[in-house]
C-alpha cells in the first residue's frame, strides 16, 4: 500500500479518536442493515465483501501494518482490556474476524465507536490481511475473570447449552463462524450476553438467542463467568 494512503488513513483515525473524545467533528453515521429484530433476517448470509474476503489469502505483513490503528484500542498484543471496553481479539478465527468486521461495516452489528476505524481497511484483501494477522497472536490467559459467585451453575449451563457451538475449551469453530471465547474478558462477555438476551446484538445467531432469552439475569452472569475462565492451550500464550 502506498505510504501516503497509510498516512491519510492514520489521520482519519486520529480525527475519529478526537470525535470519540468528545470533540465535535461531523462524521457520516454508520449504515443500518437488517438484523435479528427483523423477520427477514438470515444469519450469516453469504453476501458482500465478507464472501470476497473469505476467498482471499491474508498477507500477514500487510495485516500487521493495517492492525496498527486497531492496536490503539485492542492493544498491540490483541489482549483488549479487562474493564470490558475493548474485547480481546488475539487468536480469534480469521473467519469470525471477517464476519464481525463486515457486519460492523455494513451496519448489522452496531459499534459506533469502532465504525470509523473499521472503515480504514480499504478493501476485502486488507480485511483478510488483518484477520489473518489477528489469528496468529497468542491468546492471553490473564484476562478479566468473573466474580466467582455461582460458577457451578455457570458450568452446568455452559456444558448443557453452549459447548455444542463454543467448544469445551471456548475454541469455537472456524468453519461455522463460531467465535473463540477462551481468554475473553468477563465484562465484555457480560455486556454481549445482555445484548444477546435483549436482541441488541443484531448479528447474533438465532439458535443461540432462543436459548439465552430464557435465562434469568443470574444465569446469564453465571454462564459468562464460567466462560471467562476457559483456556484453549493450543493457541494460548506460553
Ligand atoms: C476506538 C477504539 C477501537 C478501534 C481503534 C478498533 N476497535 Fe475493534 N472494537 C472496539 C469496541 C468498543 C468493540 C466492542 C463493541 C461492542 O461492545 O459490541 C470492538 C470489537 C471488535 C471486534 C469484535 C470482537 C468480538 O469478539 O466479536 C473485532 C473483530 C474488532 N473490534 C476488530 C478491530 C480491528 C481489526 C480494528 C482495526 C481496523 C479495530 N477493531 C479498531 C473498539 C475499537
Ligand atoms: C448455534 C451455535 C451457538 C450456540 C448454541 C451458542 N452460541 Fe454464542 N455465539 C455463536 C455465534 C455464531 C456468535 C457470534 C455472533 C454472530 O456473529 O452470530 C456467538 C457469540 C457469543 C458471545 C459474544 C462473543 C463475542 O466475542 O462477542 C457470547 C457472550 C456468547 N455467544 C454466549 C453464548 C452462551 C452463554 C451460550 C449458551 C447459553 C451460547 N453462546 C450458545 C453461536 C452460538
Amino acid at each position: 500500500m502506498p505510504f501516503s494512503y497509510r498516512v491519510l488513513s492514520t489521520l482519519t483515525a486520529s480525527l475519529a479518536l478526537l470525535a470519540f473524545a468528545g470533540v465535535a467533528i461531523a462524521q457520516p453515521p454508520p449504515p443500518k442493515a437488517e438484523g435479528i429484530e427483523s423477520d427477514d433476517y438470515k444469519w450469516n448470509e453469504m453476501i458482500g465483501e465478507k464472501m470476497e474476503a473469505l476467498q482471499l489469502t491474508g498477507d500477514l505483513e500487510n495485516g500487521e501494518e493495517a492492525y496498527e490503528i486497531c492496536s490503539a484500542c485492542h492493544l498491540p498484543s490483541g489482549a483488549g482490556r479487562p474493564d470490558g471496553t475493548f474485547p480481546q481479539l488475539a487468536g480469534q478465527h480469521t473467519t469470525v474476524v471477517i464476519k464481525q468486521i463486515a457486519d460492523i461495516r455494513e451496519g448489522r452489528r452496531d459499534n459506533p465507536i469502532m465504525y470509523p476505524f473499521a472503515k480504514t481497511l480499504i478493501d476485502p484483501q486488507e480485511l483478510a490481511d488483518v484477520a489473518a494477522y489477528i489469528e496468529t497472536l497468542p491468546i492471553p490467559t490473564d484476562n478479566g475473570k468473573g466474580p466467582d459467585t455461582n460458577l457451578a451453575e455457570g458450568e452446568k449451563l455452559y456444558k448443557r447449552d453452549c459447548t455444542v457451538c463454543h467448544g469445551d475449551h471456548g475454541e469455537g469453530n472456524a468453519e461455522k463462524f463460531y467465535p473463540v471465547l477462551a481468554g475473553q474478558h468477563f465484562k465484555y462477555l457480560n455486556r454481549q450476553i445482555e445484548e444477546i438476551a435483549h436482541k441488541k446484538r443484531r448479528n447474533a445467531n438465532p439458535d443461540m438467542v432462543k436459548i439465552v432469552v430464557k435465562y434469568t439475569p443470574e444465569e446469564r452472569t453465571a454462564v459468562v463467568d464460567y466462560m471467562s475462565r476457559l483456556e484453549w492451550p493450543e493457541r494460548a500464550k506460553k
